[in-house]
């Protein structure tokens, strides 16, 4: 096992005008599971590349357990790789797929056919040992390629979105058991993804990244709950965070005419947007502080009921109880939690002091 330094990694590859990855720099503690969080081209994989020496960096250093790996082949770094399509063998059986990794390093026989045994448990394919992929599902390939890639004992294991060619329902499950086995296995781990919600529930870690930076770097509740800036906000959460622009006047946020909230002690006057979960504001009666808004459209979605309301012609997310009874064209009172609002420069995006 092995921690992973990354410094300044800059890579741009021929032909393209911005830089794939703008001085990243990052560390993953020995053990840890990273998840590297954006948007499709943001470069995701291109640091993951980079991490495993299928790509080599303009300018930075990658250490892996305190060795510089910068420009090593890939054979040299102790990883093992899982991809988004089902990398496996089509000619071999599971088995020998599985075993693969193992046979190349030349380990005997009984002791590959061992771990083998064990990581086909671990990702419950020890029925299909002996098909070829193709008599196996997408869902199973993937496993095929995970118990491949756990059985090596690499230092690193790096995963880019290996889950997304998956069915939805299958996606949910596989999910809950990669991270039971990662859990188990304990090897350091970079996981690559576009799924936020993938990312809130896998990572000890997530790394935002935006257009070849990290945006911000935490943990996942620290990041859905205190959005670095007002990107974080709007690409993490479901509905993602809602964004209210008002003026600071009088020790109170005014987003229109009757409709203010208190203003933190430490906020300047003039222009500022705040950001609020949808479940962070409720209906509520006979509270001081108490926002009207018009109810525009009310989506029941089962455990809860999400409504799109206009302030002072904004429009926001509320998540209410299922119980809630609202109608279209009503107008509501809101209560905004006053610990979940956070600040942010309507100019820059970035964000101000917290409100605590
Ligand atoms: N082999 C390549 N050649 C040229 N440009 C590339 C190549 N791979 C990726 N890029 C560009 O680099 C940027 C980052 O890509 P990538 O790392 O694949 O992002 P992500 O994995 O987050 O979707 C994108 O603008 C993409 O178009
Ligand atoms: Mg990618």
């Amino acid at each position: 096992m092995a921690d992973i330094s990354i410094r300044n990694l800059v890579k741009t590859y021929p032909g393209g005008t911005e830089p794939a990855t703008k001085n990243i720099s990052l560390h993953v503690e020995d053990g840890e599971f990273m998840v590297l969080l954006g948007p499709s081209g943001c470069g995701k994989t291109t640091l993951l590349r980079m991490i495993a020496g299928l790509e080599l960096p303009d300018a930075g250093a990658i250490a892996i357990g305190g060795r510089d790996m910068t420009y090593l082949p890939p054979n040299r770094r102790n990883l093992s790789m899982v991809f988004q399509s089902y990398a496996v063998f089509p000619h071999r059986r599971v088995r020998q797929n599985i075993g693969f990794g193992l046979m190349t390093r030349k380990m005997p026989k009984d002791e590959i056919a061992k771990k083998v045994a064990w990581a086909a448990e671990l990702l419950q394919l020890t029925p299909y040992l002996d098909r070829y992929p193709a008599q196996l599902s997408g869902g199973q390939r993937q496993r095929v390629a995970v118990a491949r890639a756990i059985v090596v004992d690499a230092d690193v294991l790096l995963m880019d979105e290996p889950l997304s060619n998956l069915d939805a329902l299958l996606r949910l499950n596989f999910r809950a058991e990669l991270k039971k086995i990662v859990e188990h296995i304990g090897t350091t781990t970079v996981y690559v993804t576009h799924d936020q919600v993938e990312a809130l529930s896998l990572g000890d870690r997530v790394a935002v990244m935006e257009a070849g930076k990290i945006a911000q770097l935490g943990h996942p509740m620290e990041v859905y709950d205190r959005p670095a800036d007002t990107f974080v906000g709007g690409f993490i959460g479901s509905p993602p965070m809602n964004f209210l622009d008002g003026q600071v006047a009088d020790d109170r946020i005014i987003f229109g005419e009757g409709a203010s909230i208190p203003a933190p002690a430490a906020v300047p006057r003039g222009p500022i947007r705040i950001g609020i979960r949808a479940e962070a504001i409720s209906i509520a009666a006979n509270t001081p502080d108490l926002v009207p808004a018009v109810v525009d459209v009310v989506e029941p979605l089962g455990a809860a009921t999400l409504l799109t309301v206009k302030v002072a012609d904004q429009s926001l997310k509320v998540q209410v109880p299922p119980s809630q009874r609202v109608s279209p064209g009503e107008t509501v009172l809101l209560h905004f939690a006053p610990d979940s609002v956070r600040l942010y420069d309507p100019q820059t995006g970035l964000g101000l002091v917290t409100s605590q």
